[in-house]
C-alpha cells in the first residue's frame, strides 16, 4: 500500500488525509499541535465538517489512517508528502508563509529518500519555486520534486468536493512529478488538469477571486434592486439561465466571509501590487464586500431611528451554514456595529459548541427560543437550515415584536406577509411600508 504523509490537520489537511486513506492509501497526518493530535488519535474530529468524523474513525479502524506529532516517524517511507499548513493573512494583506517554511525545513532536515512534496496550502505564486530551492540547499544529493496541488474544497461540503469536485489541478515542472501526483488521484473520478507550478498556484487565487467577484457583483445589484423595487432573486435567476454566467454564486446576502475569500483576494491584490499592477476590480470587490456587511444594521437604524437599548437576536455566527468556522464571518462585523449602536445583543448558532474562539463580547443563547425571547428585532446572518425551516409563526410567538432583518433571504416574502411579520431582506421588497420606501422611483430626465 502506497504510504503518504500530510503535514497540517486543519480543514484541508484533515479532509485530504481522510479521503486519501478512504481510497486505500496508508496516510499519516502530522501536526505540531499535541492537543489536536491527541484528540484525533482518540477518534475525535476537532472541526465541524459533516461526515468527517465518521469517515476518519472508519479508516483509523481499517489501519489506513494515523496521527502523529513527530515528523520523523511520520514521513519515513512516504512516497509523497502533502503540505497543508495554514497561510494566514498578514496585516499588509500578504500571505504568512512561516508555517510553510517550517514544514519545508523540517522535511529537508529529516528526509532520507527521494520523494515528491505536494504543496496543497494556498500559497502566493512563486512559493513552490522557493520550496524547491530550499530542498536543493538542504538535500543537494536527493531528487525531491515539488508539485503545486491547490485545493478547491468548500467548508461544509469538503468531502463531497474531494470525491466529486470539478477538477484537480496539478502544477509540476517535471513530467515524473506530474505522473506521481496524477497517480495519487487516479482513484478519484475527478478530471485532472496539469500545468506548470506557477500557473497552478495562480489558478487557485484566480478561481477564488472570481467567485468573490460574482458575489460582490450580485450584492451591488441587490442595492439597486432595493432602490428600484426589483427582486434580486429573480434578477439572479434570469442572469444565471445564461450558461456563460451560470447560476451559482449569485446569491445576494451580507457578503462573503471564511478563511479563504477574504484572505485570497487580499493576497492577490498584494501580488499584483508587487508586480506594479493595480488590481482595481479586485480592490472594488473587497470594498463592496466590506460595505455589504453593514447593510442589515443600516436598514435597522433607518427603520428604528436608534437601536439603543433594543434587544437584537443575531441568528447565526459562522460564515456559512454547516461549519463552525467564525473566521472573517460577517456576523462578527455586524455584532460590532450593533454594539456601537448600543443595542442589547444576544446570538445563537447551531455549531456554537464547537466554536473555539470565544472573543465574542456578547452572550450566546443555548436555543433559538431563548435568543428570540423578548427580542425587539432578529437578524438572520447565516442561513442554517435550523432557521430556514423555522416556521415564521414562532417568531411571532417568541419575540416581543416580530421584526426580522434577513441577511440571507431565507424566507419567501409572501410567507412573511401572510404571517403579518415585518420582514426586511436583501434586494427584495420589505413587508413594512413607510412613506420612505413608498416613494416612486423617478428616473432622472
Ligand atoms: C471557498 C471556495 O468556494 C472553495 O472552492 C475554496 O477552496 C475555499 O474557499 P468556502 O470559503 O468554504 O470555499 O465557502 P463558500 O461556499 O465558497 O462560501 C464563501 C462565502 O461566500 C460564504 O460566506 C458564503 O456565505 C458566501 N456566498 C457564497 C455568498 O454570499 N453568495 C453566494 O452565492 C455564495
Amino acid at each position: 500500500m502506497k504510504k503518504l504523509a500530510i503535514i497540517g490537520t486543519g480543514y484541508v489537511g484533515l479532509v485530504t488525509g481522510v479521503c486519501l486513506a478512504h481510497v486505500g492509501y496508508h496516510v499519516t497526518c502530522i501536526d505540531i499541535d499535541l492537543g489536536r493530535i491527541k484528540k484525533l488519535s482518540n477518534g475525535q474530529c476537532p472541526i465541524y465538517e459533516p461526515e468527517l468524523e465518521k469517515l476518519m474513525k472508519l479508516n483509523m479502524e481499517k489501519g489506513n489512517l494515523e496521527f502523529t506529532s513527530t515528523l520523523t516517524s511520520g514521513i519515513q517511507e512516504a512516497e509523497a508528502i502533502f503540505i497543508a499548513v495554514g497561510t494566514p493573512q498578514r496585516t499588509d494583506g500578504s500571505a504568512e508563509l512561516k508555517f510553510i517554511q517550517k514544514a519545508v525545513f523540517d522535511i529537508g532536515m529529516t528526509i532520507r529518500h527521494d520523494l515528491t512534496v505536494i504543496v496543497k496550502s494556498t500559497v502566493p505564486v512563486g512559493t513552490c519555486d522557493m520550496v524547491k530551492r530550499t530542498f536543493e540547499t538542504l538535500q543537494p544529493s536527493r531528487q525531491i520534486h515539488v508539485v503545486s496541488n491547490p485545493e478547491f474544497l468548500r467548508e461544509g461540503s469538503a468531502i463531497n468536493d474531494m470525491f466529486y469536485g470539478d477538477r484537480i489541478v496539478i502544477g509540476a515542472d517535471h513530467r515524473e512529478a506530474s505522473i506521481m501526483a496524477e497517480a495519487i488521484y487516479a482513484p478519484f473520478s475527478v478530471p485532472i488538469f496539469c500545468t506548470d507550478v506557477r500557473t497552478a498556484e495562480l489558478i487557485k487565487y484566480s478561481s477564488n477571486a472570481f467567485l468573490a467577484t460574482k458575489i460582490s457583483f450580485i450584492n451591488e445589484i441587490s442595492t439597486i434592486c432595493d432602490k428600484l423595487g426589483a427582486n434580486i432573486e429573480d434578477v439572479a435567476m434570469g442572469m444565471g439561465m445564461d450558461k456563460r454566467i451560470g447560476e451559482q454564486f449569485l446569491k445576494a446576502g451580507i457578503g462573503y466571509g471564511g478563511s479563504c475569500f477574504p484572505k485570497d483576494t487580499q493576497a492577490l491584490v498584494q501580488m499584483a501590487d508587487q508586480l506594479n499592477e493595480d488590481f482595481h476590480l479586485l480592490k472594488s470587490v473587497i470594498q463592496v464586500n466590506q460595505k455589504q456587511r453593514g447593510v442589515l444594521v443600516e436598514k435597522a437604524v433607518e427603520r428604528f431611528g436608534s437601536l439603543k437599548g433594543k434587544r437584537v437576536a443575531v441568528l447565526g455566527l459562522s460564515f456559512k451554514p454547516d461549519t463552525d468556522d467564525l473566521r472573517e464571518s460577517p456576523a462578527l462585523t455586524i455584532i460590532d456595529k450593533l454594539l456601537a449602536e448600543e443595542a442589547d445583543v444576544v446570538a445563537f448558532d447551531p455549531a456554537a459548541q464547537y466554536h473555539t474562539i470565544n472573543t465574542l463580547k456578547i452572550p450566546r443563547a443555548e436555543t433559538i427560543e431563548t435568543a428570540l425571547k423578548e427580542a425587539d428585532l432578529a437578524m438572520i446572518v447565516t442561513e442554517w437550515k435550523e432557521f430556514v425551516n423555522l416556521p415564521l409563526s414562532t417568531f411571532k410567538r417568541w419575540m416581543k415584536s416580530p421584526v426580522i432583518f434577513d441577511g440571507r433571504n431565507c424566507y419567501p416574502i409572501t410567507n412573511a406577509r401572510n404571517e403579518g411579520i415585518e420582514y426586511h431582506s436583501i434586494g427584495r421588497a420589505s413587508t413594512f411600508s413607510t412613506p420612505m420606501n413608498n416613494k416612486d422611483f423617478a428616473i432622472k430626465e
